[in-house]
């Protein structure tokens, strides 16, 4: 595997926090990154990873439920159905996870690895993961949905963890 430097961010990280950008398109560049961000991925036994997560400005999120990766890139949520509540967690925030209401159905537009526009319907597992990886691309982390009480308490905890 190449070293290309990138590193999970943590929460606290401002990477976390901005805006992603969208892609114009999709070339060698944003293809090596999503395999990077895949391999990344697989290392930390996750299930998805968006690009804030490794400090890219960039709207990419990668997928793998366990059949294989999907990479999408400038995904958007055309369609939602149904809702779901279920507990979550996340590469940003080790050791946290907090319960997440999502629509359980869902169809995603998005560009794929030869840039052209593909829409994809997802349920589940899957749909709950992709919008978790969408929400990392509008700054937005699970911690955003705990009550007030446990926001204080993970920001503490983080605080003292990044201290170290
Ligand atoms: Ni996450």
């Amino acid at each position: 595997m190449k070293e290309t430097g990138l590193n999970i961010r943590i929460y606290g990280d401002k990477a976390l926090r901005r805006k992603a950008k969208p892609i114009k398109k999709v070339g060698s560049e944003e293809r090596l990154l999503a395999e990077e961000m895949a391999n990344i991925m697989h290392a930390n036994a996750g299930v998805g990873l968006a690009a804030p997560q490794v400090g890219v400005n960039k709207q990419i999120i990668v997928v793998d439920i366990g059949n294989g990766p999907l990479k999408l890139f400038n995904p958007r949520i055309k369609q939602r159905k149904g809702s779901c509540l279920m507990e979550e967690g996340c590469l940003s925030l080790p050791g946290v996870s907090v319960n997440v209401k999502r629509a359980k159905e869902i169809c995603v537009e998005c560009l794929d690895e030869s840039s052209k526009k593909v829409s994809m319907r997802a349920e589940d597992l899957l749909a709950r993961v992709i919008q978790h990886e969408i929400d990392h691309l509008k700054g937005k982390l699970i911690v955003d949905y705990a009550d007030i009480l446990r926001k204080l308490k993970i920001r503490k905890a983080f605080k003292k963890k990044l201290k170290k």
